[in-house]
């Protein structure tokens, strides 16, 4: 795996102007000082894909991709960074060659990139097999459970033989020293030898966004135990920041995904054009994958298995979903197990009649509710009622609450009134500490969720800002730092840009080469390419940064003294807060620090 230093690289980007790559994908056309087209990534009528030549930056406003022209070269042509590298390189006649890592780069780099080569390669060795005499009951349970040759080629499905020692034999062959192979999870150290993990299982194997395999799952073709066997996690596979079938799923233009269970699941929905299925695969779905989602889609359709475990993931699930700000549903697959016995058994019409049939979120939790109380019996009719008012409470916005109060008061029959009294009431018992006596849990909520979106904003704002000019810096440079930024992501690329800065050198595209997953550099490039209001007089503009500074360094001072203890640091901390409540200690002055673009 070649390496290319951060000179060659600057480099390669310097001779590969954004507007001549991109333009050579996509029909630009001039706007301004930018360029603007129709977005390659997702299907638009009318263009929002815009090119920023100054910044060396690209972002779409519809789809919300971005990044510089490596990251456009890498998801375009599905290279990986040094593949487009060495693609720009060529293109614009230079002959790079790759340089020496330091003992620390060398080592996290190769390992990671190793396993991930040492994944493909056997991933195309299960595959070869799978359509060898060697692999014919592989293929054929495949092919008895309804998949096509088509569909096994688009999932690379595979498959392993019982030896045991195939694998190993074959990697150790390839040149992988032991000390890798164990890093990788594709086999099993016993006492005296190494073998291999999966056999006498056909493979799945497991794609991250990028295309790049980073697991496998394998099933048993009859009824042993246990059905499937996952690899475990790697440095290169978090179970729960990845969805099988979101490499598919990310480029489909509709607006929700489905959220299943298993393998075969997402494989059988894509096979019958249902291509926004996705799955947490056997673990729990989490948070991460939550948001994970939320970056494509706003809607999720849930089809987990009919069965009281599905039941009780899809309930775990809904909240989680919520948090993160997608709409959940819950689709019923009864009598069927799953959505692959559902499309087996009744096809994809039908099954796209259950989609439509999904029902929200919130009521398919009132009705689980509902079913664990006998309503004839006065007081458990009273306790159902009491639990549903406080289920309400999930709902920080009082119209939003009060619509489903509604819904929910008729369909089973209760008066509209007297449940709200109950919310009202439950919402009061919520409330903390004596400052916040009238604000209850949920409009408390509320507020801290409307800070946080108004806070990203802000930072965003503020870095677009300061890239567009760079003289701000020195205004700012005692007061902010990248520990401000209370998000992992905006403090990494704060951090970069302010030793940019520091440097007196202003290359956004080299900070979001610093990211390694396209997803980062999408939400960086964003971060770069806020638009902000440019038509405001010097003094508004001078007011309006101020205002920028100081909610940043409010915001982050008030989260640090969150849960503190220490009287000393919570003393030093509440000083430094008046401080940034005072306007007038930060001078600002825009005619030397902003250069007008
Ligand atoms: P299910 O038991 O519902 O299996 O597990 P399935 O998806 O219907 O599989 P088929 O149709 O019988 O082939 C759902 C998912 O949970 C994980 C797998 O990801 C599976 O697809 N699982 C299940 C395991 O990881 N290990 C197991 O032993 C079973
Ligand atoms: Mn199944």
């Amino acid at each position: 795996m070649a390496w290319y230093p951060p000179e060659v690289v600057d480099e390669v980007r310097l001779r590969s102007d954004i507007v001549d790559v991109i333009g050579s994908y996509v029909k630009l056309r001039r706007a301004g000082s930018n360029f603007l087209g129709l977005c390659p990534f997702h299907s638009e009528k009318s263009p929002s894909f815009n090119v920023n030549p100054s910044l060396q930056l690209y972002k779409c406003f519809g789809c919300g991709v971005g990044g510089d022209v490596f990251t456009f070269i890498r998801e375009y042509e599905n290279f990986s960074f040094t593949e487009a590298v060495e693609f720009l390189a060529e293109r614009s006649g230079m002959t790079i060659s790759a340089g020496e890592m330091n003992e620390e780069q060398r080592k996290r780099e190769s390992l990671r990139n190793q396993i991930l080569e040492i994944n493909k390669k056997t991933a195309t060795y299960y595959y070869a097999l799978l359509k060898s005499e060697y692999g014919r009951t592989g293929y054929e349970y495949l092919k008895n459970r309804g998949l096509s040759d088509s569909t096994m080629v688009h999932f690379g499905l595979g498959f392993a033989r019982s030896g045991g020692v195939e694998m190993y034999k074959y990697l150790k062959h390839e040149g992988y020293s032991d000390e890798v192979l164990k890093e990788t999870g594709l086999f099993k150290m016993e006492e005296r030898e190494i073998r291999d993990k999966f056999r006498n299982r056909v493979m799945f194997p497991i794609m991250d966004v990028s295309n790049h395999v980073i697991g496998f799952g394998g099933r048993v073709m009859g009824d042993a135990k246990p059905k499937y066997l996952n690899s475990p996690e790697t440095k290169v596979f978090d179970k729960g920041r990845n969805l099988y079938g979101l490499n598919y799923a990310k480029k489909g233009k509709k607006d929700a995904f489905l959220l299943c269970e298993g393998y075969m699941d997402v494989i059988a929905m894509h096979q019958a054009g249902f291509t926004n299925a996705v799955a947490s695969l056997g673990t729990a779905f989490t948070e991460n994958q939550a948001n994970i989602i939320k970056r494509y889609v706003e809607q999720v359709l849930l089809l987990y298995d009919s069965d009281e475990a599905g039941k009780k993931a899809a309930l775990r699930a809904i909240p989680i979903l919520r948090k993160a700000g997608i709409n959940g549903r819950v689709v019923s697959l009864a009598p069927y197990k799953d959505p692959d016995e559902f499309i087996k058994a009744e096809g994809k019409e039908a099954f796209e009649e259950r989609l439509s049939g999904a029902v929200n979120g919130f009521f398919f939790e009132i009705s689980v509710l509902k079913s664990g109380f006998d309503l004839s019996d006065p007081p458990q009719r009273t306790k159902f009622i009491h639990e549903t008012a406080k289920k309400l409470l999930v709902f920080r916005d009082k119209v939003e609450r009060d619509s489903y109060l509604e819904a929910v008061a008729a369909e089973h029959g209760i008066i509209k009134a007297d449940l709200k009294d109950l919310v009202i009431r439950y919402g009061n018992s919520y409330t903390e500490g004596y400052q916040e006596s009238r604000e209850t849990y949920a409009e408390r909520k509320t507020r801290e969720e409307k800070q946080k979106k108004g806070i990203d904003y802000s930072y965003r704002l503020f870095l677009s800002w300061l890239i567009a000019s760079p003289g701000l810096y020195s205004f700012i440079k005692e007061d902010v730092s990248a520990e401000d930024f209370l998000d992992e992501t905006y403090r990494k690329a704060a951090g970069l840009l302010f030793g940019q800065l520091e440097k007196g050198e202003l290359v956004p595209a080299r900070i979001i080469d610093q990211f390694e997953e396209v997803e980062s550099q999408s939400l960086v490039a964003g971060m770069f390419q806020t638009e902000f209001e440019t038509k405001m007089s010097p003094e508004e503009r001078e007011k309006a940064f101020t205002e920028l500074v100081y909610k940043i360094k409010e915001y982050s001072i008030e989260r640090r003294m969150r849960g503190l203890t220490d009287l000393n640091k919570l003393q030093e901390l509440v000083k430094e807060k008046k401080k940034w409540q005072n306007p007038g200690n930060l001078h600002i002055s825009l005619k030397d620090g902003e250069r007008y673009t």
